[in-house]
Parts: C-alpha cells; sequence; structure tokens
C-alpha cells in the first residue's frame, strides 16, 4: 500500500468516479492516523528532543489532490497542549479545522482530535506545523501536495520525481528553552545550525563541521527532472537556497503556478515554500552539494552555519569537495528584493479549474479597505516584552474567536483594530480586523524592525503587488504590478521597507495574520481578520461534533477518558475505514445488480 493513501480511499477514487458519475460521486476521503510525540535525534551531533509524527522527523507528506476531503485524527503524545495548523490550505469557510489559537481549543496532552477539511479549488506546495508554544522549533512539520486534478493540465511536463526539502534555522536547546529566552527578551543569537530535512550539514569543511553528522542524500538519475518543493520551516533566519552547477527553474509557489525563470539561487523567508524543477544536466564527475545559507547577517559566527546535503548522481564519480557555491553579496539589500519582484504569476496557466489563473484580473478591482499595518522591534508592555501590529499586541483569550462567535459570548473581543499606527501607547488587547465580506482589501506591511519579517494569512491567498524600501505612501501605488503579481500566503517584508498585498474577502470565517517569524509570533505580532458574511449562509460549516472546549466553555467538555490508542497509522483497524469500505461495496454490488 502507498504510504499515507488508504486503501479505501483509492478504491472509492478510481472505480467510482467512473461508476458513478453525477450526484453520488463526491469528492474522495483520505484518512491519516497521526501520533504526535517526542522522539529523540541527533541533527547536529547532540542528542535532543525532536517532535515527530508517527515517529518520523519530518513528519509524513500528506500527498492529495485538488477538492480532496482529509481527515486527520491527531493525537497529542506530547506533554504540552497541541494544534496542527495547515499552512497554506484555505478550508474554504471553514476556519474551525485551522488548527490556531483563535480558532480551535487546543488538543490536551494525552488527547486526540480529528481535523476534517477539504482542499477545495487549490493545487500546490505547502507545510503542516504545530502553531502553539514555540512547537515549531522542534520539528512537528511535514510537506503537503495538492496535486492538480487529471482533467487540468499542468504547465510543465510531468517530473520524473518529486523531492521535498525542509530548510531552516535550529537551536540545540529545547523548544521550552528557547521560549523562555525569548519570553526573557534574550537574544536567540546564532542558531546551532541550519537543518535540511532534520539532518546536519554534510562535511565539506573538516575544520568547520565536526565528523559523524549524519547528512542528507538525494539520490537521483542523469538527464531526469525532478520537482523540487522547497520550505522555509526554521525559527526566523531568512535562508538562501542553491544546487551547485544546476538551475532551479522556478514552477510554483505557495498554490500559484509562476512563469518559468532559472534562477541559480532563491532567498526564501521563513514560511514560504517554493517548487523547482531541476534537470540532472551535468556529468557526474562528482556530487553536487545542496545549499541552505542564513542572509542578511552580519557576523563571522554565522559562516559556521550552513545547510548542506549532497545531490549524488546514481554515476557519480565521488564525494562533492571543495568550496560551497557562492551567495549572493549580503550587502547588496536589492539583490533579494529585486529577485522577489520578479517572480510572477503565471496569467495563462489553469491551476484548480481550467480558467486561466488571470481570468481573475486583480487590477481592476476596488478596494474596499486600506489596511497600513506597521510591526516595531519588541518593547515593554505592562512590564512584559512584546511585539505588535500597529501597536497592538494579540492577547490570546482562553475561549477561541470562533467559538465566542458561535456561541454569542461578548466581550471576547472587538472588531476594533485600527487600519494604521495610531498615536497611542502599545498595548495588549484580543482586537481583530472587521473585514468586509466580499470586499478587496489592500494591505501594506511596514517593517519598522531592523531584520526581515514575513507575514502569513490563513484561509487566503493574496496577490503581492509591490515593494520597496522606505515607507509607503499614497503615491507608492504607482509602482504596483497590476497584472501579474502572484498570489501566494506569506510574503517577506524587509527591514526598513515596505510590501503591498491584495487580497478578496471571498472566504467567511476568522483567519490568522502572523509574522511566520516564530519569535515575533510568540511575543505578539498575529491579529486576525474577521470575515462575516452578513447572510444567513445555508452552507457555512458548522461547529464540528468533535469541537473542544475551553475556557468559558469549559463546562461542555465531557472528558477524554477512553482514549483509543493507536500507534502508527496501519496497525489497529480503523472502524471508519471499514464501514466505508462496507458501504462502498454494497453500493458497488447494487449498481452490478
Ligand atoms: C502522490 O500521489 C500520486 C497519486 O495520487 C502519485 O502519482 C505521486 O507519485 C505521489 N507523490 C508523492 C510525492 O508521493
Ligand atoms: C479520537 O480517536 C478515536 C479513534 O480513532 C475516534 O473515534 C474519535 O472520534 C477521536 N476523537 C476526536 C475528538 O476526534
Ligand atoms: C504559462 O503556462 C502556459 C500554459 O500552461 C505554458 O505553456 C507557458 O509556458 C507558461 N509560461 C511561462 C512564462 O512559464
Ligand atoms: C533553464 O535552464 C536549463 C538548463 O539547466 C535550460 O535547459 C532551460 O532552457 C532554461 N529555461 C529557461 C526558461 O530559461
Ligand atoms: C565535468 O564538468 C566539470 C565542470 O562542469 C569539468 O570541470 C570536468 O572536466 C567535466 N568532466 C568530464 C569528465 O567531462
Ligand atoms: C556589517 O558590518 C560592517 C562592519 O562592521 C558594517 O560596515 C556594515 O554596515 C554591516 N552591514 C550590515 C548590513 O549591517
Ligand atoms: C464590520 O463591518 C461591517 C461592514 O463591512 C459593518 O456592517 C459591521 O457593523 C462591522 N462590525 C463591527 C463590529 O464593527
Ligand atoms: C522606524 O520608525 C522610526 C520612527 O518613525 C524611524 O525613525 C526609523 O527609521 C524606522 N526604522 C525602520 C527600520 O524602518
Amino acid at each position: 500500500m502507498l504510504p499515507g493513501v488508504p486503501f479505501s480511499c483509492l478504491f472509492f477514487f478510481l472505480p467510482l468516479v467512473w461508476l458513478l458519475p453525477g450526484s453520488l460521486a463526491g469528492d474522495p476521503y483520505v484518512f491519516f492516523d497521526w501520533t504526535v510525540s517526542y522522539v529523540s535525534a541527533s541533527p547536529l551531533g547532540v542528542k535532543q528532543q525532536v517532535i515527530g509524527v508517527n515517529g518520523k522527523f519530518p513528519g509524513p507528506v500528506l500527498n492529495l489532490t485538488t477538492n480532496w476531503n482529509v481527515v486527520v485524527n491527531v493525537k497529542n503524545d506530547l506533554d504540552e497542549p497541541l494544534l496542527i495548523t495547515w499552512n497554506g490550505v484555505q478550508h474554504r469557510k471553514n476556519s474551525w479545522q485551522d488548527g490556531v489559537s483563535g480558532t480551535n481549543c487546543p488538543i490536551p496532552a494525552g488527547w486526540n482530535w480529528t481535523y476534517q477539511f477539504q482542499v477545495k479549488d487549490q493545487i500546490g506546495s505547502f507545510f503542516y506545523f504545530p502553531s502553539l508554544s514555540f512547537q515549531r522549533a522542534a520539528g512537528g512539520y511535514g510537506g503537503i501536495i495538492i496535486n492538480n486534478r487529471e482533467v487540468i493540465p499542468l504547465p510543465f511536463g510531468l517530473p520524473d520525481g518529486d523531492v521535498h526539502i525542509f530548510i531552516g534555522d535550529w537551536y540545540s536547546k529545547s523548544h521550552k528553552e528557547l521560549r523562555k529566552d525569548v519570553e526573557n527578551g534574550a537574544d536567540l543569537g546564532v542558531p546551532d545550525g541550519i537543518l535540511i530535512n532534520g539532518f546536519g550539514p554534510y562535511r565539506y569543511d573538516q575544520a568547520l563541521i565536526p565528523d559523524g553528522i549524519t547528512y542528507q542524500i538525494i539520490n537521483v538519475e542523469p538527464g531526469k527532472t525532478y520537482r523540487f518543493r522547497v520550505h522555509n520551516v526554521g525559527i526566523s533566519t531568512s535562508l538562501n537556497f542553491r544546487i551547485q552547477n544546476h538551475n532551479l527553474l522556478l514552477v510554483e509557489t505557495e498554490g500559484s503556478y509562476t512563469a518559468q525563470q532559472n534562477y541559480s539561487n532563491m532567498d526564501i523567508h521563513v514560511g514560504q515554500s517554493y517548487s523547482f524543477l531541476v534537470t540532472m544536466d551535468q556529468n557526474a564527475s562528482t556530487d553536487y552539494y545542496i545549499v541552505a545559507s542564513p542572509r542578511f547577517v552580519n557576523s563571522s559566527d554565522w559562516a559556521k552555519v550552513t545547510g548542506v546535503a549532497v545531490l549524488h548522481y546514481s554515476n557519480s564519480q565521488g564525494p562533492a569537495s571543495g568550496p560551497l557555491p557562492d551567495p549572493p553579496n549580503d550587502y547588496d539589500k536589492y539583490f533579494s528584493m529585486n529577485q522577489a519582484r520578479s517572480i510572477r504569476w503565471n496569467v495563462s496557466a489553469g491551476a484548480a479549474r481550467p480558467n486561466p489563473q488571470g481570468s481573475f484580473k486583480y487590477g481592476q478591482i476596488t478596494v474596499t479597505d486600506v489596511y497600513v499595518i506597521q510591526n516595531r522591534p519588541p518593547e515593554l508592555i505592562d512590564g512584559k516584552l512584546r511585539t505588535t501590529l500597529n501597536g497592538i499586541s494579540y492577547l490570546p483569550p482562553t475561549t477561541p474567536l470562533m467559538l465566542a462567535q458561535q456561541f454569542k459570548i461578548p466581550g471576547v473581543y472587538k472588531f476594533d483594530f485600527p487600519n494604521k499606527l495610531m498615536s497611542r501607547p502599545p498595548k495588549l488587547d484580543t482586537s481583530l480586523i472587521n473585514g468586509t465580506f466580499k470586499g478587496f482589501m489592500e494591505i501594506i506591511f511596514q517593517n519598522n524592525d531592523t531584520t526581515v519579517q514575513s507575514y502569513h494569512l490563513d484561509g487566503y491567498a493574496f496577490f503581492v503587488v509591490g515593494m520597496d524600501f522606505g515607507v509607503w505612501t499614497e503615491n507608492s501605488r504607482g509602482t504596483y504590478n497590476k497584472w501579474d503579481g502572484v498570489a501566494r500566503c506569506t510574503t517577506q517584508v524587509f527591514p526598513g521597507a515596505w510590501t503591498a498585498i491584495l487580497v478578496s474577502l471571498d472566504n467567511a470565517g476568522i483567519w490568522n495574520l502572523r509574522a511566520q517569524n516564530l519569535d515575533s509570533w510568540y511575543l505578539g505580532q498575529e491579529v486576525y481578520l474577521g470575515v462575516v458574511n452578513p447572510e444567513i449562509d445555508a452552507t457555512e460549516v458548522p461547529l464540528p461534533d468533535n469541537a473542544i472546549y475551553c475556557g468559558l466553555l469549559s463546562a461542555l467538555q465531557k472528558n477524554q477518558a477512553q482514549r483509543i490508542d493507536f500507534s502508527g497509522a496501519e496497525s489497529i483497524p480503523d472502524v471508519s475505514k471499514t464501514i466505508f469500505f462496507l458501504l462502498i461495496f454494497s453500493l458497488i454490488g447494487t449498481l452490478v445488480r
């Protein structure tokens, strides 16, 4: 059986779509049983506790196709509450499944909770990760692929293989120690390494890299073309990704096909995902380096912090050696911005639907709401170090926003997030952006910090229409790309610079807008965007049956005393799968008769 693709799904998808055209042939379901637990690993030669999914670090890849229904039963075997968020999955009209503190009560240690969502009208490369308590710093992440439906052609030849690459800064300290440091205002300092797929660096330099570190080897065949899906899953370091002697043909980012262009390297900021086609067109006189090196850092201490993996052709003549391929010049501040601006949407490619991506002409739509959102470096508020957006540091309520809305509990949050920085002292608050349903919002992120920040919006893809150094003004709109700005879910904002995005508010719900940099996020750099459909929408997904209650609603929660043990996806028969299977057989039986 294919890992992660239960047979019930294949059965349903393959024969029944043919047998039952029309109403009975719903979108297929796929089921996953996950146990999230600590596992030990020594990525940098020091044994430490990391977070694994079904014992794996990084976790398993969710390999899906547009419109599939995904059911993931997550058992929390950590010693603290857990939520998994699906970075970039839009959960159409269903922020109940978003897995962030504003939408769901956390899954208590020892409990399980089943996520169920549809990957509606989406394609692309994304990743999931634990969203609470700095846990991503310990792992718990893995890839999400949403394949095109067969009726929709890829805008490039089918690659010969798919390679997932997770890059990220890494510390030997635990996520608990790291979050304590962040709370206390200690600088996290230089990471202990940059991991690639959970492994430390290849020993490209005997003086810098100690012996005995296990590194990632990517095995390839000469002449073939692979799709590399690269994600920055780290804490706060922007990374430059490159493969020695090989071009990176950019084809997709976070759910949009891009105009296809070759790059020799790409800056990938925290929380971003890219797909590149890489052709094995070299003579394999040696193996080749795959490198992820820190960007915009200015200290010799960082020299030894580089992620290095190995690209190994089956006919390779020997190990990689010599210096790593050069990074771009760190002091040319326009290099990275120009590279970001060069990433364009392929407006003639179809993605989730057959019509071209550019048939939605975002440049012609009237903007209904404008928010200029400024971040600042950490500052003291009520004696605690906090970060802010427009002077407000997000205060998570004990009752998640979605539950408070559903049960009409007053006073949990207010729709009063200011549309620009106000001249008043910074404060802690649960203040939401009031989004106009079916409106078209312009958001300008103005980064007043000294480091690159990336911002992510759940539930949506937004158009990145402009970025520049300096302070945004109304005149800056003259520079916007109104035609082929790429639609994605995470954008970088350079220090002392702004980035402008446009987003069509067609997805009702309460959606998290956050800094992806874990330290900024942890200290309060997030806000929720409420998009309320004023007409009662019958298709609105109601409160899930299995909702966990907490905060002001904790009295509604039954104890999960009888927890069912599933220690691995296939080991224990799953009742729902069996029922499903029986149903399908009886359906087939009926039809055959
Ligand atoms: C994902 O699943 C499809 C079948 O649905 C398969 O063709 C493909 O090889 C799988 N990809 C990965 C990376 O597992
Ligand atoms: C916990 O897992 C069991 C066994 O798979 C399942 O029946 C139950 O619905 C799950 N609980 C929740 C709250 O999702
Ligand atoms: C855009 O997509 C089309 C259609 O799939 C493809 O033929 C074309 O090569 C792509 N254009 C670029 C610039 O990548
Ligand atoms: C990208 O580079 C490859 C060689 O690695 C070349 O064959 C291809 O034509 C280039 N594609 C574009 C769009 O520049
Ligand atoms: C292979 O390519 C490298 C660099 O591109 C070159 O230095 C070397 O001579 C080539 N080796 C062979 C056997 O062609
Ligand atoms: C890096 O350090 C050098 C020397 O201390 C300094 O001149 C330069 O401005 C710094 N660059 C950045 C980007 O901070
Ligand atoms: C939110 O905005 C809508 C208009 O888009 C308005 O009708 C509604 O009263 C606002 N809600 C609050 C709580 O301000
Ligand atoms: C932050 O804002 C202050 C006050 O407006 C300004 O003086 C400073 O240059 C800004 N810093 C950055 C990095 O944008």
